[in-house]
Order: structure tokens, then sequence, then C-alpha cells
């Protein structure tokens, strides 16, 4: 499908939780409530039945997102289904890496195309930190296993905060190049005030090839992070939302005031 800004959509980032292992400062509020307030979250087939009814409509690329998708049990399985789904051509998944020790195998078996893994320094004390209670050297095991067993490229999200040194990015540039990891860095939102909103020039400033559209865990499609616009299966079926979200995508955006990050997924 194409939006009114002739965007053709074919991306769709599912929030499979919105629970998580780690608790960012930049992420998650300080007292944590369930983004989906109380809503039943969609299991794997509701989920693979939506994705199935999206082919027909141009999603072809999925990527799975939480909170952190690998808290959530059977993740494995559910790959599995979605890479036999005729029409879609790659599967992606955005973790903090935490988990992909025990998981990187079996994923990569059930179709997973490749990993990017958020890691916003290589200081164990402040990752730890920022974390609320992180251990980077499972994180690093993480990437390792990634690496082996072919999630490749394997890419690195990190967030660069206000507390984020030049010696530290000098270090993560280091660490991706000796491992031969992409590295990203994405500018931190805003989330102070129960609002965020898009920082100039950082991750989410191209609006004018955005190609994305997301779902969340208990079945809302989202046509921007930056729009407070959600369209309920639960009140339009899966194709009237769909086609809503992507209907009434914004041209660019700019401010949202849903006080969470971590029930969309970044
Ligand atoms: N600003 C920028 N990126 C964020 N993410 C989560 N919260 C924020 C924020 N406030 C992104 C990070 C992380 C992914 C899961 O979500 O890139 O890697
Ligand atoms: Fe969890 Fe990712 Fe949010 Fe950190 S940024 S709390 S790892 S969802």
């Amino acid at each position: 499908m194409y939006d009114s800004y002739k965007r053709h959509i074919s991306y769709l980032r599912i929030s499979v939780t919105d629970r998580c292992n780690l608790a960012c400062r930049y992420c998650m509020p300080e007292q944590v409530k369930s983004a989906s307030g109380g809503n039943q979250i969609l299991d794997f087939e509701e989920l693979a039945h939506i994705i199935r009814t999206l082919v027909p409509m141009g999603i072809s690329k999925i990527r799975l997102t939480g909170g952190e998708p690998l808290v959530r049990k059977g993740l494995d399985e559910f790959v599995g289904m979605i890479s036999g789904i005729e029409g879609i051509r790659e599967i992606t998944m955005t973790t903090n890496g935490l988990l992909l020790p025990g998981m990187a195998e079996k994923l990569a078996s059930a179709g997973l195309d490749r990993v990017n893994i958020s890691l916003d320094t290589l200081d164990p004390e402040r990752y730890r930190e920022l974390t609320r209670g992180g251990d980077i050297r499972r994180v690093k095991r993480g990437i390792d296993a990634a690496v082996k067993h072919g999630l490749n490229p394997v890419k690195i999200n990190c967030v660069i905060t206000p507390e984020t040194t030049p010696a530290e990015i000098t270090d993560l540039k280091e660490f991706c190049r000796s491992k031969d990891l992409g590295l990203r860095f994405i500018r931190q939102m805003n989330l102070g005030s129960g609002k965020f909103w898009k920082v100039e020039g950082g991750e989410g400033g191209h609006c004018l090839i955005c190609n994305r559209i997301r779902l969340t865990s208990d079945g809302r499609f989202i046509p921007c992070l930056f729009s407070e616009k959600e369209f309920d299966i639960k009140d339009y079926g899966i194709k009237e939302a769909f086609s809503r979200a992507v209907q009434q995508k914004p041209e660019k955006g700019r401010v949202n005031s849903r006080n969470t990050f971590y029930g969309i997924g970044g």
C-alpha cells in the first residue's frame, strides 16, 4: 500500500511484548506501568494471521521489537511461523542481546535474518547504571553468538545521551571495527515530562522515505512514532486498522505525548 505521501509501506515493526529484562533510563519511566495498559497481548497464532493478512497489502519485511522480544517465550517458534509465510522476504530483530547466547542458534535456524543489538557504552559500570542492573559480559557473549550463527550483518545501536563521552564513542567504534559489526548512533529522544519528540537529525529523521508501520503487542497499529494516532484491530479489524494507519501516516513526525518508549520498540 502507498500512503498519502506516495511512500510504499512494506515494513512492519512488531512489538511482541512491552516487558524487558532491563530498564534503560532513557526508555523506561521510573515506575514501570505496562504500555498496553493491561490489554491482552496477541498470541503468536494471531500475530501470524495478521502478517498473512498484510502480505497482500504490501508488507514484506518484519522487525521484531519490544520491550525486549526475547523475554517472550517461544520466540524462535514464532520466527519459524513467520518465515513460512510466503511473501515475507526479511525477518530482523532489535534486542538488548542478553538472551542471545542461548537463543541465537535457534533463531537463525528458524529463519531470522539478522539482529540489531543495543549497546550504548563498553564501560561495565556505566552499562550497569544506564540499564539499571545489566551485565555487559552477557551482551558481549550475545554479540559473539549472533555473529557465530550468521545473524549478519550484526549491527550495534548506540543511543547517545548527554552523559556519553567522546572516549566511549571511540571505544565503541574500535570494538565494532575489530569485530566487523555495523554501528549506528541514535540521538536520545527527549522523554522528560511524559513527552518525547524528535531530535533533528536523530533517528526517525528519514520521514521522506519512511516505509514502516508499527504494531503493538496488544494489537494497535501506530503510523508514526511521533504521532498520537493509533488504530486498534479490535475496533476496525486487521485490514481496516492497517489501511487507516497507512492512510493517516503523517508526512513528518514532531511530538509524541505517549509517556513511554518501551511499548513501541524504538
Ligand atoms: N531515545 C532514542 N532511542 C531510544 N530507544 C529506546 N528509548 C529511546 C530513546 N529515549 C531505542 C534504542 C534501543 C531500542 C530498543 O530503542 O535504540 O536500542
Ligand atoms: Fe529494554 Fe531496550 Fe528499553 Fe533498554 S532500551 S529498557 S533494553 S527495551
